[in-house]
């Protein structure tokens, strides 16, 4: 059985395994739930996934999502076979800078830099399009290896479109002293890409996402994994207080903005909310939707 088996069956027994709503996201991803040496075989040209000390911690490898790069491209997503796009490009532009910072290649060294939380001041904005593209773009890189936490805990967007909304994840980890990141985490398609669903919806999310738990998982991530980004997919900073509590842990803070929609009082207000040490760099999203989507410009430097 595997742990993420084992998690399920523990949450079933203590009657706390629910099911979310599906949402309206359709999926571009399938679950392999029994790993097999087979299924080891990568698609984003690096034959072997890389033996991590998660694997070492759950004995075992992780379970794979396997993304559709097909269902990915027809939803505006980056793909390896899109990487000559203007998109990829764009995404090129924008992870340079966040690099720099992660990996301490900066003006200015940034504590917990490789942490980067992605938000915006409303809901449907685009943040989880944009944290899941650079995500992918992250993932293509040579050195560079990616973990998504999907921390909107109200709409795990991310969790769905992943086909894991009904699956153990980050509220499980963070309530139950027994169940450990590893236990929640996904390996994918992509050998250099991580994921962690949501996990079981939770009447008091807010206060398990700033919990004592939580930064100490951030701080463990940053310290253990310097040649990992962890991309926190994060609630919108003006509907509760979640992420901007949730931003004191992390080192950069993507701001998304979607052209046309976002009032700038409401981004001032947003920016407002974090902390001046963080480092903040925004995103326009949505900027040439008449011609298909996709972005136009970001803007990345210290607040
Ligand atoms: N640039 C874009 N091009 C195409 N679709 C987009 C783009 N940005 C967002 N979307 C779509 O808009 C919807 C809302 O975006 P999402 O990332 O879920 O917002 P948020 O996470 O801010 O709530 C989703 O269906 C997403 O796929
Ligand atoms: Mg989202």
């Amino acid at each position: 059985m595997s742990s993420i088996e084992k998690v399920m069956e523990k949450l079933a027994q203590a009657g706390q395994l629910q099911t979310r709503q599906p949402g309206g996201e359709s999926g571009v991803a399938t679950i392999e739930e029994m790993p097999s040496s087979s299924a080891a075989v990568e698609s984003d040209g690096d034959p072997r996934v890389p033996e991590g000390e998660e694997e070492a911690q759950t004995g075992g490898a992780l379970p794979l999502i396997k993304l559709d790069f097909q269902q990915l491209q027809l939803k505006g997503y980056l793909t390896p076979i899109s990487s000559a796009t203007v998109l990829a490009e764009e995404y090129r532009r924008l992870k340079r800078p966040i690099m720099r910072n992660a990996f301490g290649k900066g003006a200015v060294s940034v504590e917990y830099g490789n942490l980067v939380m992605v938000t915006s001041a409303l809901p449907g904005e685009g943040k989880t399009f944009t944290a899941l593209n650079l995500a992918l773009s992250l993932a293509m890189e040579r050195d560079t290896t990616v973990l998504m936490l999907d921390c909107d805990l109200v709409n795990p967007s991310l969790s769905r479109i992943l086909g894991l909304a009904d699956r153990p994840g980050l509220t499980d980890v963070l309530q139950d002293s027994g169940v450990e990141i590893q236990d929640v985490m996904f390996r994918t398609n992509f050998s250099k890409l991580r994921v962690v669903p949501a996990g079981q919806p939770h009447p008091q999310a807010t206060e398990l996402l700033t919990s004592e738990k939580m930064h100490r998982i951030s701080a463990e991530f940053s310290r253990r994994y310097p040649d990992r980004i962890v991309l926190f997919d994060a609630p919108p900073l003006l509907l509760s207080t979640q992420a901007a509590a949730l931003s004191n842990f992390v080192g950069q803070v993507l701001v998304v903005v979607e052209a046309g929609s976002t009032e700038q009082r409401m981004i001032k207000e947003a920016i407002s909310l974090l902390d001046e040490d963080k480092v903040v760099g925004m995103v326009l999203n949505k900027a040439r939707r008449q011609l298909g989507g996709g972005y136009y410009g970001a803007y990345y430097g210290n607040s």
